[in-house]
């Protein structure tokens, strides 16, 4: 069964609480925090501190994109706010292997994540010590935006590298663009976690949302 892991970059930043029980209540598996540095990306977001905050107020594990430079110097602080998950991207990381020990020695679940533009063969070494692989669809910085096809493609090469390694319990995570136009094609090429920010928050009803995301994924 696909996950379904509303982003909350798209969420009412005055209600983050609100926000939260009301997607746990419409049957979200995760919820995804994604954090942004205005160097990695063109944006900036929030930090451990909002973690932290938000932490007491949801059962969900939290899933924590980090798309910042440097990650390094703030996994412990995000590990200790309360992040179930960690991921980083591959082309903020020169010490990938590192990096993801780093979160994983935290006692926190490690992702690596890959812009449109990389290729999936970079991810060959580290494909060993993840336990996540978060595909882009977008360039990352903001919510909104359209699906790049190709970059969803990637999914099914990422999906045939862990079968290689015998890694089938990797959780393969698509982030940018998806709807239930395209969340079933995203399942079908071997996507196990589907964020959604504003297909799911920009929907006046997020059950409604969750739901049809689902059914496209489960067809
Ligand atoms: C993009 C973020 C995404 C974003 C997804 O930089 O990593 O998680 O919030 O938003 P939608 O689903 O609206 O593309
Ligand atoms: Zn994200």
């Amino acid at each position: 069964m696909v996950k379904i892991a509303p982003s909350l970059l798209s969420a009412d930043f005055s209600r983050l609480k609100e926000e939260l029980a009301e997607v746990e209540a419409a049957g979200a598996d995760w919820i995804h925090v994604d954090v942004m540095d205005g160097h990695f990306v063109p944006n900036l977001t929030i930090g451990p501190l909002v973690v932290e905050a938000i932490r007491p107020h949801t059962r969900l594990p939290l899933d924590v994109h980090l798309m910042i430079e440097e990650p390094d110097r703030y996994i412990p602080a995000f590990a200790k706010s309360g992040a179930d998950w960690i991921t980083v991207h591959q082309e903020a990381c020169p010490h990938l292997h590192r990096s993801v020990s780093l979160i994983a020695e935290q006692g926190v679940k490690a992702g690596v994540a890959i812009n449109p533009a990389t290729p999936v063969s970079l991810l060959e070494p580290i494909l060993p010590y993840v336990d996540l692989v978060l595909v882009m669809t977008v360039n990352p910085g903001f919510g909104g935006q359209k699906l790049i096809p190709t970059a969803l493609k990637k999914v099914e090469e990422v999906r045939r590298r862990l079968e290689d390694l015998g890694r089938t319990d990797v959780e393969i995570e698509v982030d940018g663009g998806i709807h239930p136009g395209n969340a079933g094609e995203a399942a079908a090429l071997g996507t196990t976690v589907l964020v959604a920010g504003s297909a799911v928050f920009g929907a006046p009803d997020r059950g409604e949302a969750i739901a049809a995301i689902r059914s496209a994924a489960e067809a």
